[in-house]
């Protein structure tokens, strides 16, 4: 069977978790990368061996590819995504989704219309421990939820912000400490509570980084329809990247994560634990919480493409902590309640 060929546009700091997962599926090569910074994609493309673009849209343009990673600042991947799905290639884009929940709709409008597969990076919902969560809960051993919460205490110094002309705007980056360091966090915690969002309070501000536009601390509420409340506390000036914290209380245990490492206790005193494992992609000195899991998504991305399915993360599945995502920073905003 021929290789499914894949290209990669943005890179930047993320673009080797996708690049060194799709170098060991055996089923599809890399065979172009693009980067508006000339040099960063030829460093890249001689690790594999592959094309150079500069210019996305001609990359995008191009016979020969039939998926493009997307590894850009947030405001580019719902035009990226629109114009690759436009140009017959199947995507998969780091997340956010979008910056404004319209562009996320827009990019399933086109991944519908074109029959092309869209894909959206959460990668751990893949870790092990997360998928022990979520099992737990389905099984119903722990009876219903009666609320959860999840902390992140991490640091972005101004020296964060200041490398490169994006992160820090409501422009380019859609916001602060929610769309991108605790996204993934709100994503498992929604993913979890498998249920419709009722509404959502929040408070956002920035307290220690006079140099840019975003919120550094947001904390808030997220009821759910089923009356479950879901609390969350999330600040990038902590001082050091502390582990993230998950606790779900139920009525017959509890779960506790934290870093990828899930502890669950039941009513009886029995206990289960599991923490991440180690797969056959590549992961990024220094960014440990990044974990393991582009390799795990990244895999079953062309798991479905093989088999024309829709990815377990396709877009129709991440449009929902999008919406969430949106909602906070309406709240946030307006220091109203927003009902979904
Ligand atoms: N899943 C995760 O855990 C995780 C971790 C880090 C970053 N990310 C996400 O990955 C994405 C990229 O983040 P990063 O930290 O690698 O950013 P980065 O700034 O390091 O890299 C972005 C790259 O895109 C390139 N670029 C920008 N505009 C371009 C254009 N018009 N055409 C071609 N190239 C262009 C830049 O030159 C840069 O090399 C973001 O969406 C971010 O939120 C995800």
């Amino acid at each position: 069977m021929e290789k499914i060929r894949a290209a990669l546009i943005g890179c930047g700091h993320i673009h080797s978790l996708h690049t060194r997962a799709i170098a060991v599926l055996p089923d599809v090569e890399i065979v172009a990368v693009c980067d508006e910074i000339r040099e960063r994609a030829e460093k890249t493309a001689a690790e594999f061996s592959c094309r150079v673009y500069t210019d996305w849209k001609e990359m995008c343009e191009c016979d020969d590819i039939d998926v493009i990673h997307i590894a850009t600042p947030h405001y580019l991947h719902a035009p990226m995504t629109i114009y690759a799905l436009e140009h017959g290639k199947h995507v998969l884009t780091e997340k956010p989704m979008a910056i404004k929940y319209e562009d996320a709709e827009a990019m399933n409008e086109a991944a519908r219309r074109t029959g092309n597969t869209l894909g959206v990076i959460f990668q751990n919902r893949t870790n092990p421990g997360s998928v022990l969560v979520k099992e737990t809960l389905e099984s119903g051993k722990l009876g219903k939820v009666k609320c959860a919460k999840c902390a992140l205490y991490w640091d972005r110094p101004d020296s964060y912000y200041a490398k490169d002309n994006w992160h820090g705007t409501w422009e380019r980056e859609g916001g602060g400490v929610i769309i991108n360091q605790a996204i993934h966090t709100l994503d498992l915690l929604r993913w979890f509570m498998d249920e419709e969002i009722d509404f959502v309070e929040a408070n956002i501000a920035n307290r220690t980084h006079p140099t840019i536009e975003v919120e550094d601390m947001a904390e808030g509420i997220i009821v759910y329809k089923n009356g479950v409340r879901t609390m969350f506390h999330l600040v990038n000036y902590y001082g050091e990247n502390e582990n993230i914290t998950i606790d779900i209380l139920c009525e017959k245990g509890k779960i506790h994560m934290e870093a990828a490492k899930a502890t669950v206790t039941f009513e009886d005193g029995s206990v289960i634990e599991r923490d991440n494992e180690t797969v056959p992609g590549p992961t990024v000195p220094g960014k440990g919480y990044w974990g393991v899991g582009h390799y795990k998504q990244v895999a079953d991305f062309y798991e479905s493409i093989k088999k024309g399915e829709m990815p377990a993360l396709s877009g129709e599945e991440a449009i929902k902590t999008q919406k969430m995502i949106c909602a906070l920073y309406q709240s946030g905003k307006t220091g109203q309640r927003v009902q979904l």
